[in-house]
């Protein structure tokens, strides 16, 4: 029987923030298909697994605040005796009810007739349209065939409200027990880091090293990463979305892993870079000194009221900064700045929120404000540089050196806390890191 008490609690917290007669509908993910009749691995919607806990597809709920017959109704698979045994347990409406807590189960089949009882007399619906063709059409469907029932009385919704104002403000502050998960990530996570950088050698290659993250989580019964696994040795590192993995580790090269868990649907999101031979070259190390340093001034603007821009604007005036003074720009820093000259090296932004969606849910500005950081949020800081291997306007020294250094980070009541700060970052402290392993080699 899974512990269902945190879903019935964020349930309570969500429908207290739909006004009484508004109705919100939250999908399962579809089922995916890989080849011909070969699916991906099933992975939850996390908005409806954050509600709900049901892990199941074929299925959606319905909020509806103060329905007599319940306010949470679950549409899900009948219970088969048949899908049983082909390809397991599924709760039917049942176990909807008594398992997951849901006030009333109906079958799934019998969306498009119910669901218009569930719209009438409601004012706005809470449903993210344009994220699944079929879903929002049987929506519409439903609203229509209520818009019919005026002339009896029946009054129809009429707006259409995204779920970023409620449910996604929701999950943008994590719980004490969202933070429990989420440290459990980051702790694998950086034991899987530490085994790749451990096996890294001239002669191995990136898909090596990823086999070797995915092995430390997978002997934690972790079989799915929380993206795919970015393993870039040389100047790969400057293809910031580098996936393919494949190619050998060479002397001389720096290594850039950006790789995280996902552990009960919460991600952890970690780079780290690294020389390959366990010593960094000199201008190797002023870059990845530089890129620290821009990362220790972002983390230092983590607080809370500060705005979410604060640690980005402070990460791009380190790097502008030092940019030009290792000759890589040149001009004056103010106009740098302003003409984002930095762009040509540092082209992404430092950091995204964090939670069940790596790139997690939740806004980062509100009435045209950058907002404010509050306890409980939780994002990356992740500030890089990236120098093309073909830049011909910097000294060949510098060309095909790629760095990011990432860490997830928590906003405190008084500042931060770095959830991943246990993985070995310093110059000094990877260095001694590597030079252990290759004693033990
Ligand atoms: N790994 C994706 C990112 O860093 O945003
Ligand atoms: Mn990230
Ligand atoms: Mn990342």
């Amino acid at each position: 029987m899974p512990d269902t008490s945190c879903y019935r609690e964020r349930r309570r917290r969500f429908l207290k923030r739909l006004a009484d007669h508004e109705v919100a509908i939250i999908a399962s993910a579809p089922t995916r298909i890989r080849n011909r009749d070969t699916e991906y691995p099933y992975r939850q919607d996390s908005d409806f697994q954050y509600l709900t806990g049901f892990a199941e597809p074929e299925a959606l709920a319905v909020f509806a605040p103060g329905r007599e017959d319940g306010e949470y109704v679950l549409f899900c698979r009948e219970y088969d005796p048949e899908t049983a045994v082909w390809t397991g347990r599924h709760a039917g409406l049942d176990g909807a009810v008594n398992q997951y807590g849901a006030d009333q189960a109906l079958p799934i089949t019998e969306l498009a007739t119910r669901l218009p009882e569930l719209l009438e007399n409601r004012t706005a619906i809470h449903y993210p349209m344009g994220l699944n063709e079929t879903l929002d059409r049987t929506i519409l469907d439903a609203l229509a065939r209520v818009r019919k029932r005026a002339r009896a009385g029946i009054e129809a919704p009429t707006r259409l409200i995204h779920i970023d104002q409620t449910l996604h403000e929701m999950r943008l502050i994590k719980t004490a027990e969202e933070l429990a998960i989420l440290r459990q990530a980051a702790t694998l996570s950086i034991a899987a880091h530490k085994r790749a950088m451990q096996a890294a050698r001239p002669g191995r290659y990136e898909y090596e090293m990823e086999a070797e993250f995915l092995h430390e989580l997978g002997r934690h019964g972790i079989r799915s990463p929380a993206y795919p696994c970015i393993v870039a040795a040389g100047a790969n590192a400057c293809v910031l979305h580098y996936v393919e993995n494949n190619a050998v580790l060479r002397e001389g090269d720096l290594l850039l892993i950006d790789a995280g868990a996902e552990v009960d649907h919460y991600a952890a999101d970690i780079t780290r870079t690294f020389p390959v031979s366990g010593t960094f070259t000199e201008p190797q190390k002023i870059l990845y000194e530089l890129v620290l340093a821009a990362q220790q001034a972002a983390i230092r603007q983590v607080k809370p009221g500060n705005r979410w821009i604060d640690p980005h604007d402070a990460a791009v005036r380190v790097l502008t900064k030092g940019l030009l003074k290792l000759g890589l720009l040149q001009g004056k820093l103010p106009r740098s700045i302003k003409d984002q000259t930095y762009k040509a090296f540092y082209m992404h932004r430092t950091g995204h929120w964090l939670g069940m969606d790596v790139h997690d849910v939740g806004l980062y500005k509100r009435d045209g404000h950058w907002r404010l950081f509050e306890p409980g949020m939780v994002l990356t800081v992740e500030p890089g540089l990236y120098i093309a291997p073909d830049c011909e306007t910097v000294d060949p020294c510098w060309r095909g050196i790629g760095i990011r250094i990432e860490d997830d980070v928590l906003v405190t009541r008084k500042g931060c806390e770095v959830l991943t700060e246990a993985l070995p970052k310093s110059v000094e402290a990877l260095e001694s890191f590597l030079a252990e392993r290759n004693h033990a080699a």
